[in-house]
């Protein structure tokens, strides 16, 4: 590939990445397979095919854009473009600029607010929060300075792992969409460290290191494996392993639920057991501000007619009595249709030990099998860290990916044999339990 300034020798994800088109354009995954080069070059095609654009490159701090950038900047642009020191800018001689420029804190975004950039790059999208991205995105804007009309853009680079890695791998790997979101804005192209041959044939030890680290890092860094970095509470998951695309369930499986009830989210699960004991999550509803009644409704009107749910395992304070109504919402939820509540052995450490045996992959037959179609679960299962607290528990926060794997949580806990033990006691007054005939309806499969 040739332009009329610089030669260059793409390879071919790297011309993908120059070729793409989309509002959100990520380049990630695995270590080394050229990213930053990429981005370097793009942008700099960027400022000499259109006159007058303004860009700006940012990375989280300024050690990093010296010597990731600016330096290797300087080099390439000698006779082609300014360098002004103080405001971190490279000045083409049509009016185009680059300007570099890094976020430390968080609130170093704002600095930005209020300028327009056609072109926004963010290296190492992954050190970024949120918060910082979407603050970016409002700059994104024409500048006025161009002549010919121009679509704004975001260029993004990353590896798996770091304070952004679950809004990267939300909208660039999962490709789960929120509010006016658009699939189609987003793009997003696979690295690997194989596609860089300038790497091996210069470097090969770069090689040898990745493959030397410890095993849960070397999966993120050289596989490029988004589900697995280091502070992921459940590693063991992994999307070949533990999903399965939906299948007719036989009618004489087991099948129940487990909901953890919540109005900013409320999570129910539909699970079946086979006779060999898998689980098998076969449905889910996830679904922000369902108040009681509309929560039960939904659960009802999502299982089907023929479909024997034997019990709904649910989150204890659902039987906390609410002030307004005098009622709990066990029995709100009761009169809305959905019967068989019963208290969800909710211990959170001895739960998620028990949910990590169901993942545990020892060569045969895993416990746990989770229907593609449960996007939520499958989403935020490999999201949860660690607590920096309490090392046996994982954080609760971000909030909003606990529901899913609580409910979950609840679920295999369900099928712990003392569970049922229990259960005359934990049933509330509702629970149809009157004979052990009954009691046995929930133990035998
Ligand atoms: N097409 C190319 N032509 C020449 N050199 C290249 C090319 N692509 C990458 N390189 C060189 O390969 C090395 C690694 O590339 P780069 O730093 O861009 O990888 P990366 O994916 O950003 O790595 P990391 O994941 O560590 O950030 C650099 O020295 C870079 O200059
Ligand atoms: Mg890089």
């Amino acid at each position: 590939m040739k332009s009329e300034v610089l030669e260059i020798t793409p390879n071919k994800k790297q011309e993908e990445f120059f070729l793409s088109k989309g509002r959100y354009i990520a380049y990630g995954g695995a270590r080394g397979g050229g990213k930053s080069w990429a981005m370097r070059i793009k942008l700099v095609l960027l400022a000499i095919k259109h006159d007058g654009i303004s860009i700006l490159l940012l990375r989280r701090t300024l050690g990093e854009l010296r010597e990731n950038h600016i330096l290797p900047l300087r080099k390439l642009l000698v006779d082609i473009a300014e360098y002004k020191d103080s405001s971190k800018e490279f000045l083409f001689r049509n009016g185009s600029r680059i300007k570099l420029g890094y976020c430390d804190s968080e609130g170093d975004v704002l600095q930005y607010q209020g300028q327009a950039y056609e072109v926004i790059g963010l290296e190492e999208a992954t050190h970024f929060t949120y918060y910082q991205f979407l603050c970016l995105t409002e700059s994104n804007r024409v500048s006025g300075n161009m002549k010919e009309s121009f679509s704004p853009r975001m260029y993004l680079t990353c590896n798996p792992g770091g304070v952004g890695h679950d809004w990267v791998k939300r909208l660039f790997v999962d490709r789960c969409y929120e509010g006016n979101e658009k699939a189609e804005n987003y793009v997003f192209i696979r690295s690997s460290i194989f596609d860089n041959e300038f790497l091996l044939r210069e470097n090969p030890e770069y090689l040898e290191n990745l493959l030397a680290l410890p095993e849960l890092r070397r999966r993120a860094m050289l596989e490029g494996d988004w589900n697995c970095f280091e502070g992921a509470y459940f590693p063991e998951f992994k999307f070949d392993v533990h999903t399965c695309l939906p299948f007719s369930l036989p009618k004489e499986w087991g099948r129940f639920c487990a909901l953890d009830y919540g109005l900013d989210m409320t999570c129910c699960l539909w699970l079946a057991q086979s006779p060999s004991g898998v689980l098998y999550v076969y449905r889910e509803l996830h679904e922000k501000n369902l108040i009681l009644s509309d929560a039960a409704k939904r659960i009802c009107s999502l299982t089907g007619k023929d479909e024997r749910i034997r019990y709904v395992t649910a989150s204890p304070d659902l039987w906390n009595r609410r002030q307004d109504s005098g009622k709990s919402g066990a029995e709100i939820m009761r009169s809305n249709g959905l019967s068989k509540l019963v208290k969800a052995d909710n211990r959170r450490i001895v739960g998620w030990r028990v949910l990590r045996e169901y993942l545990h992959d020892g060569g045969g037959e895993v416990k746990l099998k989770i229907f593609q179609g449960c996007q939520n679960l499958i989403r935020c299962l490999p999201l949860l860290r660690f607590d920096e607290m309490t090392p046996e528990d994982c954080s609760s926060s971000p909030h909003d990916i606990t529901h899913a794997p609580e409910a979950l949580r609840y679920a295999v806990m369900s099928r712990q044999p003392s569970y049922f033990e229990k259960l005359p006691q934990i049933a509330d007054r509702f629970f149809p339990i009157r004979s052990r005939e009954n009691v046995r309806d929930y133990i035998d499969y």
